[in-house]
């Protein structure tokens, strides 16, 4: 499966704390979502607490933990210093617990809070961009990591601003700044990383090959230019040219999912598991979110937008994480704790090393809540959303377990 040899995997102990904590965040941020409802506004500083305690200690949290094992599978060379991961997951966890204190609680210490953070990501581009000056091949890939990283950088500076806009009265003006930063976090670097990661993971774990890839290749240009786009509106405040900066956005999102048609339509393995679900999931639920978003942009309602955001983050995102969570932490505990033993004794297969009913009632159990939530976030209902949130609660905790149980298996 990944092409890793012993010399480029990184230790067993090093990845294992991004995936218990990301799941515990997980965990922790679904049980606070029923604190919101249909109504609440993006603007709501509550909402903000809870979406950096969500995309922070989640999305990023395991993002960084699966590019520790990733990062020389796709470019192909060793970390520069894998050991720099060791600081990356306590100073992005503590941060991010400062961080959402500060949103929530006291301003003041949301500088604190945002430097922790600032620093766990700027260890982790350090390593990523001396790791990519040893590579010799430039792939689109490679591309796309440099370029991710380029834009994650420049989010963080923009929100590290704010924070002192906020904490200590620095002057930035954040109506301005506010949704570049979203869109250079949430477009430039989650959803270009996920792109450039599936482009090699798909295939690998759905067994595709010999399709086309130009819609990728067309896709990933796109969606750097709007990203480009966006920044320039923000710097020249014109709204005109951020109404085309998301358009050209979303005309990329459709190039990707045609994309991600022809790499099914080639799979060999026609295995429908837990993965396969989730990633069906995942990429329903962004192309629901594509066409809510031109929606949203089409008529201006901030209601549509963030039903957008809500099916991007919390069915494309997550579902995507957590899809590959199946496959990814069966394949370390393997190599961990069996590989060793090829040919001494009997080993399990990796299809063996995670719980399937346990999985199962994660899935079906976050996707109603998913779309229920969804839907009430669409028609104004806030029992809906709480009952949507409910449901995503439970696969929460069905999730910190399975993930419990993947970790332990063999010991
Ligand atoms: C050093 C790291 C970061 C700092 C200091 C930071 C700080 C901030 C600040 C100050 C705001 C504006 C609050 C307001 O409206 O008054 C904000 C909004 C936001 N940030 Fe960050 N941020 C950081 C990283 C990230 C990352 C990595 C992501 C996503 C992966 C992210 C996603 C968001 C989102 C989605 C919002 C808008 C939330 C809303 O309007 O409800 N941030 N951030």
């Amino acid at each position: 499966m990944f092409n890793v040899s012993r010399e480029f995997a990184p230790p067993f102990s090093l990845i294992a704390p991004f995936f218990v904590l990301g799941s515990i965040f997980y965990l922790v941020a679904a049980f606070l979502l029923p604190m919101f409802d249909a109504h609440t506004t993006h603007f709501d500083i509550a909402l903000v607490g809870w979406a950096h305690l969500f995309l922070l200690g989640f999305v990023m949290m395991i993002i960084f933990g699966a590019m520790a094992q990733l990062v020389p599978v796709v470019l192909e060379v060793g970390h520069f210093s894998v050991d720099f991961y060791y600081l990356i997951w306590p100073f992005l966890a503590i941060g991010t617990i400062v961080m959402v204190a500060g949103f929530w609680l006291a301003p003041a210490v949301l500088p604190y809070g945002g430097l922790m953070v600032l620093l766990s990501m700027l260890i982790f581009l350090a390593d990523t961009i001396l790791t990519l000056r040893k590579v010799e091949r430039v792939s689109l890939t490679v591309k796309t990591v440099a370029v991710t990283n380029a834009f994650l950088l420049l989010g963080i500076l923009v929100g590290f601003a704010m924070a002192l806009g906020i904490g200590v009265g620095v002057g930035v003006d954040i109506t301005k700044w506010l949704n570049a930063h979203i869109v250079l976090v949430l477009g430039g670097y989650v959803t270009l990383t996920i792109m450039g990661m599936s482009l090699i993971l798909l295939p690998m774990f759905g067994l595709s090959h010999g399709f086309d890839e130009k819609p990728i290749n067309r896709s990933f240009k796109i969606m750097v230019g709007g990203v480009l786009l966006y920044l320039l509106a923000s710097l020249i405040d014109w709204d005109g040219l951020r109404f085309v900066a998301l358009l050209t956005m979303l005309v990329a999102m459709g190039f990707y999912l045609y994309q991600i048609w022809l790499i099914y339509k080639t799979r060999a393995r026609k295995e429908n598991d837990i993965w396969f679900k989730s990633m069906a999931f995942g990429y329903g639920s962004l192309a629901i979110s594509v066409i809510i978003g031109l929606g949203a942009l089409l008529s201006g309602s901030e209601h549509l937008g963030l039903a957008a955001v809500w099916f991007l983050v919390m069915g494309f995102f997550t579902f995507l994480i957590n899809g590959h969570l199946y496959k990814i932490i069966p394949f370390l505990v393997w190599f961990e704790r069996y590989s060793p033993l090829v040919g001494k004794e009997r080993v399990p297969m990796l299809a063996e090393m995670y719980p399937k009913k346990m999985a199962d009632y994660e899935f079906w159990f976050s996707a109603a809540g998913v779309a229920i939530a969804g839907l009430g976030l669409l028609v104004g209902s806030d029992t809906l959303f709480k009952a949507g949130a409910a449901f995503i609660a439970t696969g929460a905790v069905f999730l910190l377990t399975s993930v419990r149980w993947m970790l332990k298996f063999g010991k």
